[in-house]
């Protein structure tokens, strides 16, 4: 086989945002943010399986090795933390890691909220997001934004619910109303209207004309607390799916399931990790197949979801929830299948490497032989990684990835092999983490 390290291309430095090669002072923000020699990138379409980079007249197959940090924004607002956003998205990319989701939310009267009251914006949070932009597309990276939380961190559907409640209107207890009450719904569109048609403050790109991102989330994790709630969560996925689709057509939407299959759901609901999977209110196959989800999202967290399990159980659980997904994305959705967290605790600070390697190395495998054989595994998204002074960030899956030398290696092997599979023409630049992989 031909090698796909072909020759010497650099990037296109200076695109239309060359001209602005500017150095801003901001006294609301404190220190200054030199925007120049923004490289150009190709935006990320989906061609069958494949996510593809949509170069003018041809398309080269994307294959993502990435992860999460969900607090960029968060780091970016003040002046000392910002250069911690710089250094992860750097370190990122020598890794040689592509994609970073992280958080284009923050919802709520708490401090560093992003939207205050709906449609209401602190100007500073927005200027933190248009920060991460600009340092990711500096560094090579395409992030994943996702657009509101299922879970309370950072305020979620339950601040959306409070807002309706300190309205006046007669919602119910339960957040479920998220889903289906039309007020609920119209604030979540006014903040998603917000959100894509942002002009970034330091390059006046529109976040819908923006080729760093990669792509829309709709809801990190959505869950429902009543079963009754089932059929208004695929109602609302269709809605907003569609809704974003209708203010923009350059990027890809996905919803940001964590994967369960419900009961109903042909056969696969048996790669569910328990039976309370099926009862959450998602399923897998029904709310990806909707039209203008663009590509699937799964989440893995095998200690959580079967902690009793010894590792080798652990990893046969593991593989058999990979290939169900990817099966289904090959066969039933069409659609590429992306493994958007995946994450392992170590069981102290200094035991349990190998068990979290363990279980990464098992789904980098298999999006590896998916990849070979162009079949519908699309990457993995690792969660989370950190920085040195993020600590308020960890939680027992996150780590700071060259403490571990091991682990390291694995990340960047899995980038390099990848990178090796995906069509695109790599520079034959020392920068590349990768150039010592393609020899001379
Ligand atoms: C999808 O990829 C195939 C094979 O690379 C190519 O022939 C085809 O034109 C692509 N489809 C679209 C719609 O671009
Ligand atoms: C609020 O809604 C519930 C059911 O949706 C209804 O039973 C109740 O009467 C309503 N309360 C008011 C004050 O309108
Ligand atoms: C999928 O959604 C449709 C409504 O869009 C519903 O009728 C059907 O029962 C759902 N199937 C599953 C497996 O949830
Ligand atoms: C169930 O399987 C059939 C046949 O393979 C397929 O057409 C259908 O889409 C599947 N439905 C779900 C919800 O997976
Ligand atoms: C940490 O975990 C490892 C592996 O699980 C174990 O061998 C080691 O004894 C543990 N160390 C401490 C201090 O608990
Ligand atoms: C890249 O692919 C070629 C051909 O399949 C193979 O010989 C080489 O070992 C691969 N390199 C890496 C880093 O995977």
């Amino acid at each position: 086989m031909e090698s796909k390290w072909r020759h010497q291309k650099l990037y296109p430095i200076l695109g239309t945002l060359g001209i602005f090669s500017l150095l801003y002072l901001n006294f609301d923000f404190h220190f200054p943010v030199v925007v120049w020699r923004l490289p150009e990138m190709a935006f990320v379409g989906v061609n069958r399986t494949r996510f593809v980079l949509l170069h003018d007249g041809r398309q080269d197959d994307f294959y993502v090795n990435g992860w999460n940090s969900y607090w960029l924004m968060q780091e970016s607002v003040r002046a000392p933390s910002r250069r911690r956003v710089a250094q992860m998205l750097h370190r990122g990319a020598q890794m040689g890691l592509t994609v970073c989701r992280t958080w284009a939310f923050s919802d709520g009267p708490s401090p560093n909220a992003l939207q205050l009251r709906p449609a209401v914006f602190d100007p500073t949070l927005f200027k933190a997001l248009d920060y991460v932009l600009v340092e990711a597309r500096k560094q090579g990276i395409r992030v994943i934004l996702s657009l509101v939380n299922n879970l309370d961190a950072y305020g979620g559907k339950a601040q959306y619910v409070r807002w309706a409640r300190e309205a006046g209107i007669n919602v119910s207890s339960s957040t479920d109303s998220f889903f289906s009450h039309p007020i609920i719904k119209g604030y979540y569109k006014a903040y998603v209207k917000a959100i894509l048609s942002r002009k970034n403050y330091f390059t006046g790109v529109k976040y819908s004309d923006e080729p760093s991102i990669f792509a829309w989330e709709l809801i990190n994790e959505p869950r429902c607390e009543s079963m009754s709630c089932t059929s208004d969560l695929q109602a609302w996925i269709a809605e907003m799916a569609a809704f974003v689709k209708s203010l923009d057509q350059k990027h890809l939407v996905t919803v940001g399931l964590e994967g369960f299959y419900s009961l109903n759901s042909n056969d696969s609901h048996r790669a569910n990790p328990g039976k309370w999977a099926a009862m959450l209110g998602s399923d897998f196959v029904n709310n990806s197949a909707i039209k203008d989800i663009d590509f699937a999202s799964v989440h893995a967290y095998p200690h959580s979801w079967i902690p009793e399990a010894d590792l080798e159980a652990k990893v046969k659980y593991l593989s058999r929830w990979v290939d169900a997904h990817i099966s289904d994305g090959e066969n039933v959705l069409k659609k590429p299948v992306l493994f958007t967290e995946v994450g392992a605790p170590l069981s102290n600070e200094t035991g349990g490497v190998h068990d979290r390697e363990t279980i990464l190395k098992t789904v980098y495998n298999k999006i590896y032989e998916s990849a070979e054989k162009r079949e519908a595994g699309a990457g993995v998204l690792i969660w989370q990684l950190l920085v040195q002074g993020v600590d308020e960030y960890r939680d027992k899956f996150s780590f700071i990835a060259w403490k571990y030398p091991s682990t390291y290696k694995l990340i960047l092997e899995q980038s390099c092999r990848l990178k090796n599979v995906s069509s695109e023409v790599y520079t034959r630049n020392k920068k590349d983490p990768c150039f010592s992989h393609m020899g001379k």
